[in-house]
């Protein structure tokens, strides 16, 4: 198990914070451990992780994120949850280490890759939407990374095949209905960006199909049509929506 560039989430505090869990974690692998030093790594693990999830709940609160009482719960139901493996080992004073072990490596990392990432993409979306300061063209810069990470979740087993499909129909979904197409012209760039994703083959024929009904099914495009007076944008939108 190795720390992989798919658990980064660019924050700083938190991207050191977790490598010192995963690292502390990974010192449980050393053999010759007697338990007065699993005792004292179990009790650092616990001391690190609840000063971690508050940390990272003080971010997710600075950031108004949506789903941070979700995300809280899991961090709970974590730490419950090693305080009882570890009342277990006090109390018999033996422990399975390296079931342990890959319990908490498996925790650590799924929950990093899927869960942590939720709250970033939450806020890189947001941002750069909300600010405007996105152009229809930089979409594939902004979009790739996240797909990317998400293909590295399928090829590092993390999630499965189907999970891999609805995460990525999830993300760019959510992605596209942030922008508010209020006119025809905004809806041909939208569609012309889904186009680019796929000629740049970011997304499959398919995905760039489901987003573009997807994102026709949300707007009024009559409405939108009667508005417009620009010819040429009609004929153009007529096209698209064959
Ligand atoms: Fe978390």
């Amino acid at each position: 198990m190795e720390w992989n560039k798919i658990y980064i989430t660019g924050i700083k505090e938190i991207d050191d914070q977790h490598k010192e869990l995963f690292d502390t974690i990974v010192s449980l692998k050393k053999i010759d451990l007697n338990n007065v030093e699993i005792s004292k790594i179990l009790k650092y693990l616990v001391d690190y992780t609840v000063f971690h999830f508050s940390k990272e709940e003080e971010y997710m609160k600075s950031i108004n994120y949506s789903e941070i009482n979700e995300h809280k719960k899991i961090h709970d139901r974590f730490l419950s949850e090693l305080q009882s493996i570890i009342f277990k080992f006090e109390k018999q004073g033996t422990l399975a280490k390296h079931e342990l072990y890959l319990f908490l490596i498996k925790w650590l990392q799924g929950h990093i890759a899927i869960e942590d990432q939720k709250y970033v993409e939450f806020k890189s979306s947001h941002e750069t939407v909300k600010k405007n300061t996105i152009s229809f063209s930089d979409i594939p810069y902004i979009i790739s990374p996240q797909l990317l990470r998400i293909d590295m979740m399928l090829s590092d087993n993390l999630i499965s095949k189907d999970i891999f499909i609805h995460k990525r129909d999830h993300y760019l979904k959510t992605f596209y209905k942030k922008f508010k197409i209020d006119n025809l012209s905004k809806l041909i760039k939208s569609i012309d960006s889904i186009h680019q994703l796929k000629t740049e083959e970011i997304i499959s024929k398919d995905e760039s199909i489901e987003i573009q009904k997807y994102l026709i099914s949300l707007v009024n495009v009559e409405e939108m049509m009667n508005k417009e007076t620009d010819r040429e944008i009609k004929t153009k939108i007529l096209k698209l929506m064959l």
